[in-house]
C-alpha cells in the first residue's frame, strides 16, 4: 500500500465533503473511489425528509464511476466528521463487493480526530454474495 496514494485519494474525498447534504443526522460523509485505471470520482452522503431515502457517500461515488464507464473500485477513502472514522455500512460493503475484491482498500479518516482506520473489503465483508453465487440460476425464470 501506497500511504501517498491512500492521502491523495482522501484529500479528494475532503474536497467534496462540504457538499454533504445531512441536515437530519448531521453526519457529513464524503467518499473517493480509484478506479482500476487511477481516475477518481467522488460522492456525499444525501438525506431526504422521507428518511429512509437517504444515500450514502460510499454508493454515490461508486454510481459516479459507473456512469462515467468504469467497473472496477481498487481503493476508496471516506471521510466523515464523527469521532471516530466511519466504518462502511452494511449496504456500502455490499456494493463495494459487486465493483471491488477481497483486496480492495478502504481507509476512512475522521475530521474531528484526523484518526484513520484501513482495511481490506475481505475483513470488512467476509464470505460476500456475488455474481459468483447465482451464475448457474440466472434467467432460469424467463418466461418461454
Ligand atoms: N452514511 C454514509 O454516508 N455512509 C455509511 O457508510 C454510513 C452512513 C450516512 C448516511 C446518513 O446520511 C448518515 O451517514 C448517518 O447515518
Amino acid at each position: 500500500m501506497d500511504g501517498r496514494d491512500l492521502d491523495k485519494l482522501v484529500e479528494k474525498a475532503l474536497s467534496v465533503h462540504r457538499n454533504s447534504y445531512a441536515p437530519y443526522s448531521n453526519v457529513h460523509v464524503a467518499a473517493a473511489v480509484e478506479a482500476e485505471d487511477g481516475t477518481i470520482y467522488t460522492g456525499v452522503n444525501v438525506e431526504n425528509a422521507s428518511y429512509g431515502l437517504t444515500i450514502c457517500a460510499e454508493r454515490a461515488a461508486i454510481a459516479a464511476m459507473v456512469a462515467a464507464g468504469r467497473r472496477r473500485v481498487v481503493k476508496i477513502a471516506i471521510v466523515a466528521d464523527t469521532p471516530e472514522p466511519l466504518p462502511p455500512c452494511g449496504a456500502c460493503r455490499q456494493v463495494l463487493a459487486e465493483f471491488g475484491s477481497r483486496d480492495t482498500l478502504v481507509v476512512s479518516v475522521s475530521t474531528v480526530t484526523k484518526e484513520s482506520r484501513v482495511w481490506r473489503l475481505g475483513e470488512l465483508l467476509p464470505y460476500a454474495f456475488t455474481v459468483e453465487h447465482i451464475r448457474e440460476n440466472r434467467g432460469s425464470d424467463a418466461a418461454p
